[in-house]
């Protein structure tokens, strides 16, 4: 077994274009569902994985990000004030005494790629988790645990894929696939937005990675790619080259909250299961849907 990995990166510094107007203003990653920013689930599942240094690579109009896991001195005594123990623990609990949290600018957005580039000072030479808060994944264990233990066993690169509808190939990178059993394929090969036809496979690269340090100098070598970006898909096909990357065909749920219907889905998923309103929701719901 080897090392585990300990530091994990947040892109937040997405324009978060679909989601205009709400984006205009306020990041995609505070949109909650139901009573959690999209980035508060993420966080809560690197900690979940063991990881206890959260990079966040943020932008314009990400400050809200910072503010929230901050603590909020006002709200606490505010809340203390009216004897809301219950809120109060709540405020207080959001994130764990024991992480660290690194806040890194991408100055502009140049890609998805880019963005885990801007990580590479904190980071060093240690293989480090991406999460992309807007993919919201239900899954028990928690999905970056799931890869995490993957890492711990093959040490090497990991990539969270699950299998779409083939027309919606050119919204993901997609991998050229070997089954090495029931749930992990060794990666040969792997491209971005590919055409249904020109497509490799049906398997998608979803948020969720593990990568090794060594991803680091093939991003900087990168010229954009597909939409002018930097795409982390190049620099992964390019360390494939020299290194082993497998995939892992997580258990779990995912919610594509970057699109409105993705979110959508995933406020009535986490609503109907929620402790509080569920019971509730769902009979509103069938009286809505009558
Ligand atoms: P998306 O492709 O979802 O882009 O980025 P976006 O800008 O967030 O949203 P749309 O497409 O305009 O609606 C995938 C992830 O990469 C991050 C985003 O924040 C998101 O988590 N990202 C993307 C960056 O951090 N920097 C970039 O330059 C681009």
């Amino acid at each position: 077994m080897g090392a585990k990995v300990s530091k994990v990166v947040f892109p937040v510094a997405g324009m978060g274009s679909r989601f205009l107007p709400a984006t205009k203003a306020s990041p995609k990653e505070m949109m909650p569902v139901v009573d959690k920013p999209l980035i508060q689930y993420a966080v809560e599942e690197a900690v979940a994985a063991g990881m206890t240094d959260l990079i966040f690579i943020t932008g314009r109009n990400k400050r809200a990000i910072e503010d929230h896991f901050d603590k909020a001195y006002e709200v606490e005594s505010e809340l203390a004030a009216r004897g809301k123990e219950d809120l109060l623990k709540l405020v207080q609990g959001i994130l764990p005494k024991h992480v660290n949290c690194i806040y890194i600018r991408q100055v502009e957005p140049l890609g998805l790629g880019h963005a885990v580039l801007c990580a590479r000072p904190v980071v060093g030479d240690q293989p480090f988790g991406v999460i992309l808060a807007d993919d919201l994944i239900d899954g028990e264990p928690p999905i970056m645990r799931q890869m995490a233990a993957i890492h711990e066993r093959l040490q090497c690169s990991v990539l969270g894929v699950e299998e779409i509808p083939p027309e919606h190939s050119d919204r993901y990178g997609i991998i050229m696939p070997k089954a090495l059993g029931e749930d992990l394929d060794e990666v040969l090969g792997i491209v971005e937005k590919p055409s249904p036809e020109a497509s490799p496979s049906r398997i998608a690269v979803v948020g969720r990675y593990i990568l090794t340090a060594r991803i680091f100098s093939h991003l900087e070598k990168l010229a954009p790619g597909s939409g002018g970006e930097i795409q982390l898909t190049d620099a992964i096909e390019s360390l494939l080259q020299e290194e082993r990357v497998v995939a892992h065909r997580f258990k779990g749920t995912r919610y594509d909250c970057g699109s409105k219907l993705g979110y959508l889905a995933a406020t009535i998923a986490y609503g109907r299961k929620h402790p509080e309103i569920g019971k509730e929701f769902e009979d509103m719901l069938s009286r809505l849907l009558r």
